[in-house]
Order: C-alpha cells, then structure tokens, then sequence
C-alpha cells in the first residue's frame, strides 16, 4: 500500500498556493470593476483600465485562474488519494502547472491591451486559446493515467465528476474555440450568425455546468465526508445524479439566448431541460448537506465544515434561480439587467468560492504537514464576513434587477416609456453602491485567507505526526463503493 510519502503533494500544493493568490487578484479586480460601475470616473481615462477590459479581466481570473487553479489542486490531490497511486507523471503534471500559469499571466497581460474573440468567457485570442488546449490535453493524460494505474479497483464519484469535467471542457474549448487567425492576436469564430450564438451559449452554458458545477461536485465528494468524518448520504444518489446531472446540461444552452433569432422550438427545448435541470442540482445538494446526519453539531465549532456546507445552500439557491430565470415569460423581465448578476454570484461566491475555500482550508495544513491552520478563529471571521458580503451583493443586485426590469417594461397608456433609460441608472446607484460594499467584505475574506495560509506555511504551528500526509492510507468502508479514505 502506498503511504502519503509517495504521493505527489508538491503539485497539489503549487495550485493550492496559486488559488489563493489568484483569488486575491480575481477578486480585486471584481471590486474595482463594482466601483466603476458606481463612480464610472475611476478608470481615469486610460485605456486598459477602462470597465470593458477590465470585466473580462475578472471573469478569466476569478474563473480560469481562482477556480481553476482550486480544480487542479483538488482533483490531484484526490485522484491520488481515492486510487492509492502517486499521479501518472510528475513531468506532465509540473507541465500543467506552469503551462497554466503561463496562460493566465498571458490573460492578465492581454485582456487590459484589448485583444480579445468577443466571445464571453472565451476571450482569450487564438495563440493562447492553442497553449490551453495543449495544457489540458495533458492535464487528461496526467488525470485518467492515475485513474488506470489505480491500486483500488472501484472508481471513487469523485473521480467521476473530475473525469466529466475534464472531458467537457476539452470539448467544449476546441468546439466553440474553433476560429480562423487574421493576424498574430487577431481571429474570427468558425461560426456565423446565429450558428455562431448557439455555438457561444452550448459553450457558455455548459462551462457552469462543467466547470463551475461537475468540478465542485467533485470537491463536495471527497471534502464533506472527509471533514465531517461520515460517509455520503448515498452512494447510489451520487451515481444517479451525476448521469442525470451530465446529460441534461448539454441541453440547456438556449435559456440564454431567448427572444433571439435562434428557432422559437430551440428556446422551449433549452427552457425544458433547464426546469428539468432542478431535479439532478437538488439531488446533488441534499446528498451532501444529508451526508452531514449524526454530526450537525460540528457545524457549531468547525467554520471549515460551514464553508462547505453553505456553498451547498447557495448551490440549492443558484440551482432553483436558473430553471425559474429560464422560463421564457420570467426571463423578458431578467434578461440584460442586474437579476442576472445576482445570480452569477449567488453560484459563484456562494457556492464556488466557498466550497473552494472549504477545501483549501482542508488541504492547506495536510500540505504543509501542520496540524491545523495557523489560526482557526480566523477561518470562522472569514466565513461570517464573507458570508454578510454576499448577502449585500446579490440582495442588492436583485432589487436593482427586478427594478431595472419594471422600469424598462412600464408604459404610459398612450404607449411610450414611462422612463428613459437613464431614470433607471440612476435608481440603480445606491445599490452598486451596497454591491462595492458587500465585494469589499468578501475580497476581505480572501486577504484574511492568503495572511492564514501564508502563516501556517511559514510554519508557527507544531507538526502532528497523525496528519494523513505522512501516515499510511487506511480505506474504511461504509457501504458499497462508498469508501472513505484516510
Ligand atoms: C469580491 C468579489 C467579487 C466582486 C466584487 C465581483 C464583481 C463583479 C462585477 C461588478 C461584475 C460585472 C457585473 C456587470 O457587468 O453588471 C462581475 C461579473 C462576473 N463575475 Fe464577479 N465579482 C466577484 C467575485 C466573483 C467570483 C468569485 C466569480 C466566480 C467564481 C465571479 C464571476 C463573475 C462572472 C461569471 C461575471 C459575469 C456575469 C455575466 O456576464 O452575467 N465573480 N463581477
Ligand atoms: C439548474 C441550474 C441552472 C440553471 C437552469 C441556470 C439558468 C440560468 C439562466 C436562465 C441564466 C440567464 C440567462 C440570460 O438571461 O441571459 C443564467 C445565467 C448564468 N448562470 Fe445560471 N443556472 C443554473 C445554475 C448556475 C450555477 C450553479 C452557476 C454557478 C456559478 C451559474 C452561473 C451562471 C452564469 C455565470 C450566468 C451568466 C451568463 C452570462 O450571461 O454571462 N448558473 N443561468
């Protein structure tokens, strides 16, 4: 049996390290960009400080670079773990790392000089969406080559949504990334017309739902039950889950594209399996709040179960949002206004950020071979500043959305407007001014994150010998496939 010496932890512990300070940057730039749409004078006029450069700064770092990097860490680190193997190739997988970074310092680079595909989310021009390709294609063999070295025969569900994950994304980069070079950092989409939207939006869409959702699944997996100290609620929920989870997204994409030029018959299909959608999203959400029965009470004294378990609150939340947004009626009122934002970070501050957040938190010690983080009391005033931070962002982004909503749709009864466009900019005012606020708060929990990781690294806590990372993996099992490691 192998011991946690031979696991390959220096990788897992590069991205762990790479998540935090990316989430710092990420989020600062989300802060400054909810400033500008408060005070629009504080891009001072300079070109790659302007809103849109910046807008797609954030959204590359908080995704590509913050979650990510969180996705890497994680699925290395369990990967290792649940097959009891080190990973396939240590070269390959330090390949992933730099090639990665490599990437989001080009990203960092050229998003504020304005090179970009126009296609959200997939902005980054054709020289670095190539690099990404490469870096993932190796990230699958380092990924699925641990996988069929395994020493365990049953694939833990962790693994399963990793795995789906990858595939996925793999799929999706080179399909909606297909375009023809003009110049060194100038392309066209492959696509046209509404070919190209469709394309975009199966693109966009099922970016949340592979990234942004099968990869934290796969975190939920193996974290929740490893800190809570309890099996999954139920294995076979797991597996129906994910199957259902998986061939219902890639049919959603439409949702975003209603009232457009794509077929009225494409819309209602996207509409349905997004309501569809709710049952396999819940499934997931109360198999790992359920996995918590017997040991509610740690919920009292452990903020790195609470991170993981609120991220599935808000995933329950942002999982019921989306099917109602989709439906076409309540979708003419959300549409282009700032309900949509809400729910972005609902999901992504919410249950992306947090259940990351829950996870490094767990990694961080079992890296650094420390007992606990340098300081736990820390860990619980980031989750409660985090946790009131969010609540003023998207409650205030829902007012101000379902506002903005009424006010663009009311009409006099001889017909016209009865507000110009700027009427509802300007009743929109306070409350980005509340959202600056609230991202204020979370970016905040983030320092507060980086300062702990950074001190429990330097090392000011005493080693415990018991740590799972130096001692010999002991699988218990709980039911069929239902093992949890040690
Ligand atoms: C301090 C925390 C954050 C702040 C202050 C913040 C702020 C913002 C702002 C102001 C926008 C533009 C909204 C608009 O165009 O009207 C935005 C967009 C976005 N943010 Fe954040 N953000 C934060 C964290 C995050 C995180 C952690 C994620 C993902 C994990 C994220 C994902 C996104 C996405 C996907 C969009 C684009 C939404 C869309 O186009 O509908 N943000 N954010
Ligand atoms: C059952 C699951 C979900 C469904 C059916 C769903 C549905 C929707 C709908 C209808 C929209 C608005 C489209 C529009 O009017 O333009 C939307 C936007 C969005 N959702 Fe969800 N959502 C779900 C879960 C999530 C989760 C968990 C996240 C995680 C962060 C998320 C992230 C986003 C993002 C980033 C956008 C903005 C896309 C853009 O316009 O740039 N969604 N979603």
């Amino acid at each position: 049996m192998d011991t946690g010496l031979n696991y390959n932890y220096k990788i897992v512990k590069q991205f762990t390290i790479a998540t935090v300070v990316w989430g710092v940057i990420g989020m600062l730039v989300g802060v400054v960009i909810a400033a500008q749409l408060a005070w629009p004078a504080l891009n001072f006029d300079v070109p790659w400080l302007t809103y849109g450069r910046l807008r797609p700064l954030h959204t590359n770092a908080v995704i590509f670079a913050f979650g990510i990097c969180g996705l890497f860490a994680t699925s290395y680190y369990v990967v290792q773990r649940t097959c009891q193997v080190r990973l396939f190739s240590d070269t390959l997988a330090a390949f992933t790392f730099w090639g990665w970074q490599a990437v989001l310092v080009l990203a960092t680079i050229t998003l504020p000089m304005g090179f970009t595909r126009g296609k959200e989310y997939a902005e980054l021009e054709w020289p670095i969406t190539i690099l990404i390709t490469v870096v993932w294609v190796v990230y699958a063999v380092v990924f699925f080559g641990t996988i069929v070295k395994r020493k365990v025969k049953h694939i833990y569900v962790a693994n399963w949504f990793f795995g789906a994950y990858i595939i996925a994304v793999a799929v999706l980069h080179v399909v909606n990334g297909a375009s023809m070079p003009a110049s060194a950092m100038k392309s066209y989409s492959a696509y046209s017309g509404v070919q190209d939207a469709m394309i975009q939006w199966w693109y966009g869409h099922n970016a949340v739902g592979f990234i942004l959702t099968a990869g934290y699944l796969g975190m939920v997996y193996y974290f929740i039950p490893k800190q809570a100290e309890r099996p999954v609620y139920s294995y076979r929920l797991s597996i129906v889950h994910f199957w259902a989870l998986i061939f219902t997204y890639m049919w959603a994409g439409p949702h975003h594209l209603h009232y457009t030029a794509l077929p009225d018959w494409t819309q209602s299909i996207g509409m349905v399996f997004s309501l569809i959608l709710l049952a396999p999203s819940w499934g997931g959400m109360i198999n790992g709040i359920m996995t918590l029965s017997g040991a509610w009470h740690k919920l009292r004294t452990d903020p790195i179960l609470k991170f993981l378990i609120v991220s599935l609150s808000f995933y329950g939340m942002a999982t019921f949002e989306g099917p109602m947004m989709s439906i076409k009626t309540i979708n003419s009122l959300s549409h282009y206004t700032d309900w949509g934002i809400a729910h972005v970070h609902a999901g992504a501050l919410g249950w992306v950020g947090f259940i990351t957040m829950g996870s490094i938190y767990y990694l961080i010690p079992r890296l650094s071979g420390k007992k606990e983080m340098w300081s736990v009391r820390l860990i619980d005033l980031h989750f409660w500043v985090a946790t009131i931070g969010i609540v003023l962002y998207i409650a205030s982004m829902w007012i101000a959305g379902v506002m903005q909503g009424l006010m663009w749709r009311a009409v006099n009864p001889d017909g016209t407007l009865t507000y110009t466009f700027v009427e509802g900019v300007k009743a929109t005012y306070p409350y980005y001014v509340i959202r600056f606020g609230g991202g204020l708060l979370y970016l905040s929990g983030m320092l507060m994150m980086a300062y702990n990781t950074l001190m429990t690294m330097r090392g000011t806590v005493a080693v415990d010998p018991t740590i799972p990372s130096i001692t010999p993996n002991k699988p218990h099992k709980t039911g069929a496939g239902n093992e949890v490691f040690a």
